[in-house]
């Protein structure tokens, strides 16, 4: 396990993926009832962009950074752009609102949390574990654990809350990893059919990527959304082209609200206007 998050945080990967998971909480916050959010991959929760990992490949100065600095933001943009400015807030002790921390999917959804909701995060390499075990220790609200994440499925659903939004974010390391993902999912949704999965994942190889659709809508009967953020032209050899979401049970009129920020962050965020985006039902 060598992937520490410390040095992406911020990139352009984590925007898209964060905007979409801002998408997604609050569409499940639009009803009162209580909602359980699992952060499988969870993470260290914040991490300090002027940490030796974080300056090592500044990559959050084509991401975060990027956002920050344009104008005219759309609205779920805007909302996305606020969580991270009052993050940095309580965290800097500061009333002005600087970047100087980036905030990890857990740290993301929590802003967003009411009073009846919780959340549950596992995190399997020991160092980040101890920081997000920390940064979440006066929590009443956030139960973490040091495990496998695909364990954590099993164990933790389905939820008592019966409404669930479930973020899968490995670092794929692994060479199977694309073909674990749809066998734990499909085993996921056998104990919880109704649960929101999002799942992250790089694209470097569109063949790769062709083949996962093609197990995913082979294995999954539930509805699956697919959106695509490409900042370099397919197959560029480059180490990451792009990235993508696959969001099994997706909130109604999800894919039109990811329509009106995607093309916004692919002008900002593309190479020399390389590659693309795409929101499409599998
Ligand atoms: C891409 S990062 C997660 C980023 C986080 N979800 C976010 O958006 O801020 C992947 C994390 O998964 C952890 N990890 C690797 N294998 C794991 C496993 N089998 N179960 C749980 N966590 C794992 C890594 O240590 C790393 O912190």
């Amino acid at each position: 396990m060598n992937y520490r998050h410390g040095y992406h945080a911020g990139s352009f990967a984590d925007v898209f993926k964060h905007a979409i998971l801002v998408s997604l909480i609050q569409s499940l916050l639009k009803k009162k009832t209580a909602i359980c959010y699992l952060d499988t991959h969870a993470g260290a929760g914040y991490y300090d962009l002027i940490s030796e990992e974080a300056q090592k490949s500044k990559e959050f100065e084509a991401g975060i950074t990027k956002v920050m600095g344009a104008e005219d933001p759309p609205s779920l943009i805007r909302d996305y752009l606020s969580c991270v400015q009052q993050i940095n807030i309580r965290l800097a002790g500061s009333v002005v609102p600087s970047l100087r921390y980036y905030p990890g999917s857990p740290s993301i959804v929590r802003y967003f949390l009411r009073a009846q909701d919780r959340m549950t995060l596992t995190e399997l390499h020991p160092q980040e574990y101890r920081i997000l075990k920390k940064n979440f220790m006066r929590d009443s609200q956030t139960g973490v654990h040091l495990g496998d994440g695909y364990q954590g499925l099993k164990a933790f659903l389905p939820p008592k809350e019966r409404r669930s939004l479930i973020l899968i974010d490995p670092p794929y390391e692994r060479p199977n990893e694309f073909i674990d993902i749809v066998v734990m999912l499909l085993a996921a949704l056998k104990r919880f059919s109704s649960g929101v999965y999002a799942i992250w994942y790089p694209i470097k190889n569109r063949t790769t990527i062709n083949l996962f659709y093609q197990d995913l809508k082979k294995a999954i009967q539930q509805s699956i959304l697919i959106a695509e953020l490409n900042i370099y032209s397919t197959n560029s050899s480059l180490l990451l082209d792009g990235c993508g979401m696959a969001i099994v049970n997706p909130p109604w009129q999800l894919d039109q609200q990811i329509f009106e920020y995607l093309p916004w962050l692919w002008n900002l965020l593309s190479v020399h206007q390389q590659g693309g985006y795409r929101v499409f039902s599998l």
